[in-house]
């Protein structure tokens, strides 16, 4: 529907016919409707091109038709140039609302015929184990090199086993809501630590034995760089007869020196937990500056590492074990903590952060 024959007719016109040719500004209505069918006919982008290229360019058949304004009166010249305006803003608001309609349309198009295939591969690059995995695998593999069977538990734990049987009072604060993530049913609850764990060793295991039990654990808690409400640990545990502190030392150091691939100098302080008697929490002293103090260990030459102790007579008892007989140690290991220690992490958050910045740090 290209429009220019208007030109090209006035051209073949001989001028003493002139009049019976329409006046300007009946052309340009008629123009206009001839425009506005266009439109409405183009049916994809590059005819809208093209129809823009026909009524609204420079060569257009409108502006060809303006051409003839110089021959007009003043008067008819005001009134036919404001008539020629007001029909190309006319034209070139429809063209533009034809435009969305179209655009829209052939991404309606597009979306019904294309299909996304999740599953196929995009580049050649090969994904790895989460550096927490990694962590689990190695722990996994050291513990068993020294006799310990490795062990998996529930998330979702019930209160008995994650407190009770533990030895915490009913009214012990760590069941408050300000650390527990409960669920909606009573007395179930996203376990606080892998300690629920040792709770079902007890009771399917025969003694003498060794467990390792690592797994996600949860709290409800503020984030910051050292506290995260999802985080790793490993529960160990050994039950035997007559072991005493200094087994649980031997353990834990050459657990330590293997995994940190050298010597390390341990130290236990006292801690508190109502599962251990005694309880302590060990120190290793600082492989970053081997003692004298720095940023790392916060100028004290000394890491906190792992909680651990004796395992609590009345554990033993919930656990179906006699504690005349049979006694042991545990020990909680916080794998985030490891894996920092080990790289010098500065932010517990980022290994759940999903950042593949930080994640491709670690190739298995
Ligand atoms: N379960 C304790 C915690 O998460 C750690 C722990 C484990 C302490 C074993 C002593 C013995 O805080």
């Amino acid at each position: 529907m290209r429009a220019t024959f208007f030109a090209s007719m006035l051209d073949s016109v001989p001028p003493a016919q002139i009049p019976i040719v329409m006046s300007l500004s009946e052309q340009l209505k008629k123009i206009e409707v001839n425009a506005r069918n266009g439109l409405a006919g183009a049916a994809d982008l590059a005819a809208l091109d093209a129809w823009h290229a026909d009524y609204l360019s420079k060569k257009g058949s409108l502006t060809e038709i303006l051409k003839g304004l110089k021959d007009l009166s003043p008067d008819e010249k005001r009134s036919t140039g404001a008539l020629a305006n007001t029909v190309r803003e006319a034209l070139e608001s429809a063209f533009l609302a034809r435009k969305r309609e179209i655009s829209q349309a052939e991404i309606n198009e597009r979306l019904k015929s294309e299909t996304y295939d999740a599953l196929r591969p995009r580049s050649s690059h090969r994904g790895h184990l989460h550096p927490l995995t990694q962590i689990t695998e190695e722990l996994e593999d050291l513990f068993s090199f020294m006799g310990f069977t490795i062990l998996d538990g529930p998330e979702v734990e019930t209160d008995e086993n994650n407190f009770g049987k533990l030895n915490f009072s009913d009214d012990h604060p760590a069941r408050d809501m300000q650390d527990t993530i409960w669920t909606a049913q009573e007395g179930v609850l996203l376990r606080t630590h892998t300690s629920s764990v040792q709770v079902r060793a007890m009771q399917i295991l025969k003694p003498p034995f060794r467990i390792l039990a690592p797994g996600r654990c949860f709290r409800y808690e503020e984030t910051d760089a050292s506290h995260e409400n999802t985080f790793n640990q490993a529960e160990g545990m050994m039950i035997g007869e007559n072991l005493s502190v200094a087994n649980l030392i031997h353990v834990m150091k050459t657990f330590l020196s293997s995994f940190f691939e050298r010597e390390v100098t341990v130290r236990l302080r006292p801690g508190y937990f109502p599962f251990v008697e005694p309880g302590f929490e060990l120190d290793i002293q600082c492989l970053v500056c081997g003692g004298p103090g720095c940023p790392v260990c916060k100028h004290s030459g000394w890491v906190e590492l792992l909680p651990c102790g004796m395992v609590h007579p009345n554990v033993l008892r919930q656990g179906g074990l006699n504690p005349e007989k049979w006694n042991g140690f545990a020990f909680g290991l916080g794998l985030s903590r490891l894996v920092m220690m080990r790289y010098g992490i500065e932010d517990i958050r980022h290994f759940m952060s999903g950042n593949l910045r930080f994640l491709e740090q670690f190739p298995a």
